[in-house]
């Protein structure tokens, strides 16, 4: 089988590489990605040599360079996205081009060369906050962000392309994944990054916002599971059912690093922050046999000492400024 899998030089492309490379003797993946800051091939040193890997530097903006890729591929997986919600917030128009456009460009790809299957990988993000109960596969898109919202426009060109071309696209809606790899801006690599350097950490408003969270290795998991076994023109939610308040998830990182609670600084809310997401993921797990394995514990535990281990990773990615302008804009008291 061979795969395009857009976007691999970031976090959970990257992680969905190795795991292919690992699991299956039998399998070509094609690394598409255009290398923007969220993307850095230290991440995929240990495959490089692989003669079952190539990298092609491109962007999925780029209709020809997309269209010259999907020759002779059985299968993309389209992890190529602006994911973080403060960037989109400062700056939504790469968003834009991206979330939207982008996918746009891979429908058309897929559709041209009758492509046997095409996974899109989003975000429960696009259901909005969910402040009671759970958002399941048919729930309404009311997104709040402009990430959330390209995301959810990305979704509604994949399901018209779907009802409109049969083209066979895969939709999944996942909740907040964690696990090496991933950019320090995000909460859980960020605080991390923080933590072990000895700085203090900026908790936005009260810090009892609920996210749902599971470690990357399940989430390749069920991206597998699904690429095999799902129905093309279906969605499927990705959920661990692991729910808790972001102050709960921090404090097991002060512990996770020997650090206080004076590590703690609580900054101004994020606009629109949305208060709680919650994915309903009982399709993925009747139909096609797939449970989460990692506990939190287990899982946070891992990605703190992966962290601690791999300075020379973590000094490539190039945050600082744009966090101290993202808290000089939005976070001032
Ligand atoms: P984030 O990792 O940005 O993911 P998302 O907003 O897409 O769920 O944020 C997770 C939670 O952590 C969210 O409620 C916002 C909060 N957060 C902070 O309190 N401080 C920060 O510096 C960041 C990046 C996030």
């Amino acid at each position: 089988m061979k795969i395009l899998l857009t976007g691999g030089a970031g976090f959970m492309g990257s992680n969905m590489i190795h795991y292919l490379l690992r699991e299956y003797q039998d399998i070509e993946v094609i690394n598409f990605d255009d290398l923007t800051y969220a993307g850095n091939l230290e991440s995929l040193t240990d495959v490089a040599q692989d003669p079952r890997y190539t990298f092609v530097k491109g962007n999925i903006i780029d209709t020809n360079a997309v269209e010259t890729a999907i020759q002779g591929v059985d299968v993309v997986i389209n992890y190529a996205a602006e994911t973080h919600v403060d960037r989109s917030i400062l700056d939504p128009r790469a968003f834009i081009d991206t979330n939207i456009y982008g996918v746009y460009n891979i429908l058309e790809a897929v559709r041209k060369h009758k492509i046997h299957r095409y996974i899109q990988i989003s975000t429960d993000e696009v259901f909005g906050a969910v402040l009671e109960g759970e958002s399941d596969e048919q729930s309404k898109f009311e997104p709040r962000s402009p990430y959330s919202a390209s995301k959810a426009a990305g979704d509604h060109l994949c399901a018209a392309y779907a009802i409109t071309y049969g083209v066979p696209v895969i939709v999944t809606h996942s909740c907040n994944f964690y696990g090496p790899y991933q950019f320090p801006e995000k909460l859980i690599p960020l605080f991390t990054m923080n933590l072990i350097e000895g700085k203090k950490v900026p908790v936005y408003g009260d810090g009892q916002q609920v996210r749902e969270w599971i470690f990357t290795h399940d989430h390749c998991r069920a991206v597998d599971v699904i690429m095999r076994k799902g129905n093309p023109g279906e969605i499927y939610n990705i959920g661990t059912g692991y729910r808790v308040p972001n102050l709960e998830v921090i404090k097991q990182m002060l512990d996770l690093t020997g650090r206080g609670e004076e590590a703690i600084e609580y900054v101004l809310d994020r606009p629109g922050h949305d208060r709680r997401y919650a994915v309903n993921s009982n399709k993925l797990r009747t139909e096609l046999g797939w449970e989460p394995q990692v506990s939190f514990e287990e899982g946070l535990a891992k990605t703190v000492e992966w962290y601690k281990n791999n300075p020379d990773w973590i000094n490539r990615c190039r945050t600082g400024e744009y966090k101290e302008y993202y808290l000089k804009q939005y976070g001032n008291k």
